[in-house]
C-alpha cells in the first residue's frame, strides 16, 4: 500500500500542478549539495501556498528552511509587499537556500535568519513582528517551545502549521520516548482546543510516507 500512496501522490501532482522547472532545479541543487530530501512534497507546497492565499498573508514565519523549497512556495504566495522570515540553524543549509531564493527570484521577499530558532524567535518578538501564518518544520524536540513562541508571534486569527506530527503512527509507541517523539506529543498538549489555539491534524500519505500536518488558528 505505501508504494501505491506514493504513486498516487505523483499522479495527482502530475495532473494538478503546473510544470515548474525552477522548483525542479531547487530540488536538484539540494541533492547536489547533499541536503537530506526532507522538503515538503509538491502537493504539500501547493497546500502551504493555498493557505497563504486564503489568509492573504503578507507576513509569514518559517522555522526550518533547509534548501528553501517550502519557503519558495510560500514566498510566491505572499500578498504584494509581503515578506517571509525563515530560520535555519545550519549555515550550510542556509547557503544552499540563499542560492535557491536567487534561482526562484524571491530574494526580495525572503528574510533568511541563520541561527538556532530558540535564539532567533525572541529577537523577532523584540522586533515587533506579527505574522499571518507560521510553518514549523525544524527539530521536532522543540515543537512545544516553537508552538509557544508562535502563540506570541502570530496575530489573532492567524494560522500555525506544524509538519510531521504523526510519524507513521510512532506517536502511539509508548516505548519510543526519543526527544523528537516527546516533542511531538508535547506539541499536542500546547495546542489543545481549550488553550490559545483551535487546532486539528490532517493525517497524510504520499511520497513522504504516512505523516500528518497540524493546522491551528490563533484565537
Ligand atoms: N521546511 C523545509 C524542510 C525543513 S527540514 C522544506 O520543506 O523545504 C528541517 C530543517 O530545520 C533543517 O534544515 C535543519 O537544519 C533545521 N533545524 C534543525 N534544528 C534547528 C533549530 N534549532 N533552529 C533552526 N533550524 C533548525
Ligand atoms: C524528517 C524531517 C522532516 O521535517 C520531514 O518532513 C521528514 C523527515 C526527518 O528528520 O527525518
Ligand atoms: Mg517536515
Amino acid at each position: 500500500m505505501p508504494d501505491r500512496f506514493a504513486e498516487v501522490d505523483r499522479w495527482i501532482a502530475r495532473h494538478l500542478l503546473p510544470a515548474d522547472p525552477i522548483l525542479d532545479e531547487v530540488l536538484a541543487a539540494n541533492a547536489r549539495a547533499g541536503l537530506p530530501p526532507i522538503d515538503v512534497s509538491p502537493l504539500q507546497g501547493a497546500f502551504l501556498a493555498l493557505l497563504c492565499h486564503v489568509v492573504g498573508a503578507r507576513h509569514v514565519l518559517e522555522v526550518g528552511t533547509l534548501g528553501g523549497y517550502s519557503a519558495i512556495w510560500m514566498a510566491r504566495a505572499l500578498a504584494d509587499g509581503g515578506r517571509l522570515v525563515t530560520i535555519e540553524a545550519d549555515p550550510r543549509h542556509a547557503e544552499v537556500a540563499r542560492a535557491n531564493f536567487a534561482r526562484a527570484d524571491v530574494v526580495r521577499r525572503v528574510d533568511l535568519r541563520v541561527g538556532r530558532a530558540l535564539e532567533v524567535l525572541p529577537q523577532l518578538v523584540d522586533e515587533g513582528h506579527a505574522f499571518d501564518l507560521a510553518f514549523i518544520d525544524a527539530d521536532k524536540a522543540n515543537n512545544p517551545a516553537y508552538a509557544d513562541w508562535a502563540a506570541t508571534l502570530v496575530r489573532p486569527g492567524g494560522l500555525v502549521l506544524v509538519d510531521n506530527v504523526v510519524r507513521e503512527g510512532r506517536i502511539l509507541d509508548e516505548a519510543d520516548d526519543s526527544p523528537d517523539l516527546e516533542g511531538i506529543r508535547g506539541l499536542y498538549a500546547v495546542m489543545r482546543m481549550d488553550g490559545r489555539f483551535e487546532a486539528t491534524v490532517l493525517q497524510t500519505v504520499g511520497i513522504k510516507g504516512w505523516d500528518g500536518l497540524m493546522i491551528a488558528r490563533r484565537r
